[in-house]
């Protein structure tokens, strides 16, 4: 009886900690993205469960709607409460459009990667360049192209009407140049504050203060207010046959790397060759400088990727779920789960799809 009273108090503490509950989540239908601090739906969600400037409204199509002050009305495709990150796009189908006069200051999001688009503008018989033409900005006798490329700025100059240059928030960091696009892909942002980031990450429940309408507070953390009993149970309950399970798991991966790097090597007879050829000579992977330099993002809600049809790891074969964290190869755009890749990486000089070498610099 004395062993079962922690676990009896944890559970009634857990229980009366989830019916405190006050600013419960929203959305505007069952497809769209649920609405919790610091965003709230105003007509659903009371003035205090959100932050300022984090205001939505549900459409007569039921859709999430987020107004920005100096740029007009986007809907809102997904929200990523741990990494800060929301996705966007034009209610109206033309993103391109709504780029040339995007501003966001005022408004408390800024772009995660962001690029220069240089907007033309060409008569419609303009095909030297196969470019991507932007379908809706276009019309009959002309066609509107847009590109980050230096090398087709200087190309389009002479015959066509520079629009503009604009700072995309993009929502993956593309290759330097980028000779046309019809930017179509979702606008990826991310808000500084509130930082409830790390409060959602630990379970927690994250709101304002009391009636301040800017001071924060992070609640419901699960550790929080267990009695000593209670956290001596745990760690002696889950905290030691954790520790052994993961002392086996390093055991066995060990093992697998091992067998793995041993499978490389040359069929060469006898003690003699193991004696001449060290194990690092045999493993011809990248610098673990390189590939920790290769750029990552945790996928968001929305799973949405670069490719919108490359949805698996081509490495483990399992699909992509939202918080993962991939990996891309610059030089061939190729993405991965994080572990898989690093993990390939440093025994192989290549990209498993395309087999290019990342250079070793
Ligand atoms: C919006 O949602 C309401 C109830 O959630 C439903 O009755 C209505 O048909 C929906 N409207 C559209 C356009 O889907
Ligand atoms: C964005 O809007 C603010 C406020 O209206 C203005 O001061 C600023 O110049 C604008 N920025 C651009 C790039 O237009
Ligand atoms: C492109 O030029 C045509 C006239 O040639 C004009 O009607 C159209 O508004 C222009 N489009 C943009 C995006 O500047
Ligand atoms: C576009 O073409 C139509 C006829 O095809 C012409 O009447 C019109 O003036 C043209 N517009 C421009 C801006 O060249
Ligand atoms: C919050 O505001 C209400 C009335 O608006 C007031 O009754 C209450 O005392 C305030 N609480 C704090 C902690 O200031």
């Amino acid at each position: 009886m004395k062993i079962l009273t922690p676990f009896v108090t944890l559970l009634f503490l857990l229980c009366t900690e989830a019916s405190g509950e006050t600013c419960a989540p929203a959305f505007c239908s069952r497809e769209e993205p649920v609405i919790r601090f610091p965003f709230r739906i105003g007509s659903h969600q009371r003035e205090s469960c959100g932050y300022p400037g984090f205001d939505l409204s549900c459409d007569g199509m039921n859709q999430t709607i987020l107004e920005l002050p100096n740029s007009g009305k986007f809907t809102v495709l997904g929200i990523d409460y741990a990494e800060q990150e929301i996705w966007v796009n034009d209610p109206e189908a033309c993103l391109p459009k709504r780029l040339l006069s995007l501003n966001l200051s005022g408004s408390p999001f800024a772009g995660v990667y962001s690029q220069d688009f240089t907007f033309f503008n060409c008569s419609s018989s303009y095909f030297k360049y196969r470019l991507n033409p932007i379908a809706c900005l276009s019309g009959s006798n002309y066609t509107v192209f847009a590109t980050s490329s230096p090398r087709i700025v200087t190309a389009l100059s002479p015959s066509c009407a520079l629009v503009k240059t604009v700072t995309v928030p993009v929502e993956w960091p593309f290759d330097e140049q980028v000779i046309s696009s019809d930017l179509s892909v979702d606008l990826r942002l991310q808000w500084g504050a509130p930082q409830c980031g790390r409060c959602v990450l630990r379970g927690g429940r994250c709101g304002l203060r009391g009636n301040s309408t800017t001071e924060i507070e992070c609640t419901n953390i699960r550790q929080r207010g267990i009695p000593r009993g209670a956290r001596y149970a745990i760690i002696v309950g889950v905290g030691i046959p954790a520790i052994l399970f993961l002392l086996g798991l390093l055991c066995f991966l060990c093992g697998r790397v091992k067998s793995c790097a041993r499978g490389r090597r040359p069929a060469v007879v006898g003690e003699f060759a193991t004696a001449v050829a060290p194990q690092s000579a045999l493993v011809s992977g990248l610098d673990g400088v390189v590939i920790e330099s290769y750029p990552k993002i945790v996928l968001g809600e929305s799973k949405r990727l670069p490719k919108p049809d490359d949805s698996t790891c081509s490495i483990c074969l399992s699909e992509y779920q939202p918080k993962e964290t991939l990996k891309t190869i610059p030089q061939c755009n190729h993405c991965f789960h994080a572990n898989c890749i690093d993990e390939w990486l440093r025994l192989n000089a290549t990209c498993p799809v395309c087999r290019n070498s990342p250079p070793q610099s």
